[in-house]
């Protein structure tokens, strides 16, 4: 179930933590970024939970017309069954109310993010895996 996070509990950012370190190694500045990160307006977080179990989440910012997505993780366990898109298409609604006018994020070079961005619209914009997607 899609959840978009008002409110962060130390339960929720250590589950978010945990499932991004097993993708980067060191998640240690999301884990204290996130608790910031809730209070600014500009900022949106997303989880996607099953049965009480934390699958995934997303965060992102709108700023100067565009919106940034700067994490995007769903747990190994989770994957392929339409998380990460539901995650990102309910931010892209959250972007596009707010009038931006473009999705920008870098992602991450492996296969598995540069083909998920390519099935959700997104195009290589500049070198350093930076994608995006008008709204
Ligand atoms: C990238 C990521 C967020 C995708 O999440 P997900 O919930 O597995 O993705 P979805 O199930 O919504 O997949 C949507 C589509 O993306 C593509 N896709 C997703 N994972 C893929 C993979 N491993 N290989 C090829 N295509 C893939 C497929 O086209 C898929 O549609 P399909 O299953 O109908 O074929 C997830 O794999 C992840 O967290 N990876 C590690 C961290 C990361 O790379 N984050 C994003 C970059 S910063």
């Amino acid at each position: 179930m899609l959840k978009r996070v008002l409110f962060l509990t130390d339960a929720l950012c250590k589950d978010c933590f945990l499932i991004a370190n097993k993708f980067v190694g060191n998640a240690y500045s999301i884990y204290y970024a996130l608790p910031e990160k809730i209070n600014n307006k500009n900022h949106t977080m997303f989880v996607w939970e099953d049965a009480g179990f934390t699958c995934g989440f997303l965060t992102a910012y709108l700023e100067c017309g565009n919106a940034y997505v700067e994490n995007l993780y769903v747990d190994k366990n989770c994957q392929r069954r339409g998380i990460g898109a539901a995650l990102i298409k309910a931010y892209e609604d959250v972007a596009r109310k707010n009038g931006a006018s473009s999705l920008i994020l870098q992602s991450r070079n492996t296969v598995q993010a540069l083909r998920f961005y390519k099935k959700m619209g997104f195009e290589k914009i500049a070198e350093n895996m930076f994608v995006g997607k008008k709204l």
